[in-house]
């Protein structure tokens, strides 16, 4: 489990801080919300976007979903609050908790993030760090049971990077039981830690170094940039980690003799890990997976925030997070 499994408020660091159950009851109201059905609004609730690094999947689809939901965000960059004149994030976590009732954090460090939470009063939700990205993995899991109809019997084979994105994507896969190969450059693995974290899911990704002449017997194949936003500082040479990919890239030969679908989280580095043609072709689901983000992340407020969520799920006795 990742370090906030035991507190409370119900904070989503990462995918394993709900159980498989509770993950797909969130699929479920989330899919719920799709479909247009009325909510019991969060009507006078607030959502702090607190963001170190840019965005605009995850920046737009939070605060036109609270919108959506009767709520309203607030949006703190780099450059708006006390952190940027070095105030502790604990300080900022215990004062943001007294304004607003859920805040989504973007930070370069996941630490960071681990200490807002752990000061915070407030349900805190993961909007990206360098070693998670739930809500977006939420996103692909919906969108590969919209689009494949089921996770059983579901191959997802991950190639590129084994970054952030890679690892909460295999977690949320193992919770729901796709097949999952995850096929990285050397040094470029998910680490230790995911992989155990998989195994205790049940489904752990086949793991190599090889990428095949070409991919078959895959339902989706996805990917994701090669320099993540918290390597572009620090990384001394983006040309030669670039480099370490050749051979990496989703393109139509890897895909000649597959029907599998592409997913990626955007934003994509065409010429990089996919081409264009691939990106803006029949196989990609990557403006699905856009759409999802707002719905997934809806469900886990309403879960977070109002205790009737349940009730809108077909497993009505499901609790899908801290309060149910
Ligand atoms: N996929 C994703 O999180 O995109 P943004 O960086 O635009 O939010
Ligand atoms: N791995 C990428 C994902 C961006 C949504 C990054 O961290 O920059």
């Amino acid at each position: 489990m990742s370090e906030s499994a035991q507190q409370t408020p119900a904070h989503l660091l990462d995918i394993d801080d709900r159980t498989p159950a509770q993950l797909l009851a969130l699929l479920d109201l989330a899919s719920i919300l799709k479909r247009g059905q009325e909510v019991t609004p969060l009507t006078g609730r607030t959502l702090a976007l607190l963001f170190e690094q840019p965005s605009t999947r995850t920046r737009a689809s939070f605060e036109a979903g609270i919108n959506r939901l009767g709520g309203s965000a607030m949006f703190l960059g780099p450059e708006d609050t006390q952190l940027a004149r070095g105030e502790p994030i604990r300080d900022t976590a215990r004062a943001l908790s007294q304004y607003v009732d859920v805040v989504a954090i973007r930070v370069e460090d996941h630490d960071d993030l681990v200490e807002f939470a752990t000061y915070a009063d407030i349900p805190v939700i993961n909007a990206l760090s360098d070693r998670a990205h739930p809500c977006q993995a939420l996103a692909d899991i919906l969108t590969i049971r919209e689009h494949v109809g089921t996770f059983d019997e579901t191959t997802a084979v991950w190639i590129g990077d084994g970054n952030n994105v890679a690892a909460s994507f295999t977690l949320a896969a193992a919770a729901v039981g796709i097949n999952t190969h995850v096929i990285t450059p050397p040094g470029y693995e998910l680490s230790p830690e995911v992989l155990e974290r998989a195994s205790a899911l049940g489904s752990p990704p086949a793991v190599t170094n090889e990428v095949p002449p070409s991919i078959d017997h895959a339902d989706v194949v996805y990917t994701d940039t090669w320099v993540s936003m918290n390597e572009e500082d620090t990384h001394l040479n983006r040309a030669e980690k670039i480099a370490d990919f050749d051979g990496f890239q989703v393109n139509e030969r890897l895909l000649h003799s597959s029907d599998a679908s592409v997913m990626h989280c955007l934003p994509a580095h065409r010429g990089e890990e996919v081409t264009d043609e691939v990106l803006e072709g029949d196989r990609s689901l990557v403006w699905e997976q856009a759409a999802n983000r707002l719905f997934v992340q809806n469900a886990v407020m309403l879960s977070l925030l109002n205790d009737d969520a349940t009730d809108l799920t077909a497993q009505q006795t499901l609790p899908l997070g801290r309060a149910l």
